[in-house]
């Protein structure tokens, strides 16, 4: 199948937005699509990578991806051919797939009620700004603390939606973003959270995280469940600081079935 690029957005000149004009099909937030380009080396073959779909399901006019430019420690074969592309160009697509996604019941069917942290490192915001939005548009009573590290302010992508979200009435979402390196130039300015993203979810002097304090209560497994994506790093960091405290991952899930932290990695 054939994806059109209807839409282009660069905060950065190697961080996108791309739309794409497809049939936009069910998918749950949290999937991802597979893009293709023709592949430099190998004549008459595609390269395909997958990509988080950042839109929500709800939204069937486009599906939108939020790309970095792989530019180190060598240039990305894809994103590099990605790059020069702009609206009418086409690229090869394949529906949405994969299993991460927002779970709203237990493994025996119980409802699942407990708070929900989303936590995105950089691109790894994308399939947290496809769940906040579709949450919202299925009127959620589950309370949402959404938490985004980047290096740099200008890579805050989704902020102006997301802070919109923070103020619609009878959702109870919250933002909490954080940057990664406060000191240098480009970051002047900035006077929110300073740290890699894990730093919102790990306790401080007093015992009390970014997070429990933005909530208003401590976070158990009783009232609170992680979903992570990220690099490596972060997804391990999270998972450390929350194991600590009781919570658990699927390998590690309880009699019942029933576990609190899930995670999609970088690579
Ligand atoms: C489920 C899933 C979802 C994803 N979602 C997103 C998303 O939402 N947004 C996003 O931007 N990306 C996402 N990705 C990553 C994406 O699929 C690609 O991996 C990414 O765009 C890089 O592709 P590339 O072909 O440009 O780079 P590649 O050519 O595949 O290179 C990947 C990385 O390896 C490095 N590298 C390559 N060759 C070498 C070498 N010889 N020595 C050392 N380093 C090397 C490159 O510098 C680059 O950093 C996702 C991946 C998965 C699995
Ligand atoms: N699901 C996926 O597989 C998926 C999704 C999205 C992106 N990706 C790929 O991941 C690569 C980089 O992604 P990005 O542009 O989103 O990230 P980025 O903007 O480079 O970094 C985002 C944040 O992660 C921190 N970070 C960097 N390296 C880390 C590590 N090893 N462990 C923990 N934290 C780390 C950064 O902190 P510092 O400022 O301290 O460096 C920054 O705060 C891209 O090539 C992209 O294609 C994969």
């Amino acid at each position: 199948m054939k994806a059109k690029i209807i839409y282009r957005e660069d905060l950065t000149d190697s961080l996108s937005i791309f739309r794409f004009n497809v049939d936009v099909p069910d998918f749950k937030p949290g999937q991802f699509s597979t893009i293709g380009l023709p592949h430099p080396e190998k004549e008459g073959k595609i390269l395909w990578r997958p990509y988080s779909i950042s839109s929500n399901p709800e939204q069937k006019d486009y599906l939108e991806l939020y790309i970095r430019w792989a530019k180190w420690p060598v240039l990305g074969k894809f994103t590099t051919m990605l790059w020069p592309l702009g609206v009418g160009d086409e690229v090869e697509y394949k529906d949405p797939k994969g299993a991460f996604s927002i779970a709203h019941e237990f493994p025996d069917g119980t409802p699942d009620k407990r708070r929900i942290i989303l936590i995105g490192g950089g691109t790894g915001v994308a399939p947290f700004m496809s769940a906040a939005a579709s949450m919202f548009e299925h009127k959620t009573d589950r309370q949402i603390i959404l938490c985004h590290g980047v290096s740099y302010i200008n890579e805050l992508g989704y902020r102006d939606e997301l802070l919109a979200l923070e103020k619609e009435e009878g959702y109870d979402f919250k933002y909490l973003a954080s940057v990664s390196r406060p000191d240098e130039e480009a970051n002047a300015g900035w006077d929110g959270l300073a740290g890699r993203v894990e730093s919102i979810i790990q306790p401080g002097e007093d015992g009390w995280s970014a997070a429990e304090r933005a909530a208003g209560e401590k976070f158990t497994p009783d009232n609170t469940c992680f979903y992570i994506c990220g690099f490596g790093g972060t997804v391990d960091s999270v998972k450390e600081a929350v194991q600590a405290d009781g919570f658990v991952t699927k390998k590690e899930a309880r009699e019942d079935g029933s576990f609190d932290i899930r995670f999609e990695s970088y690579g």
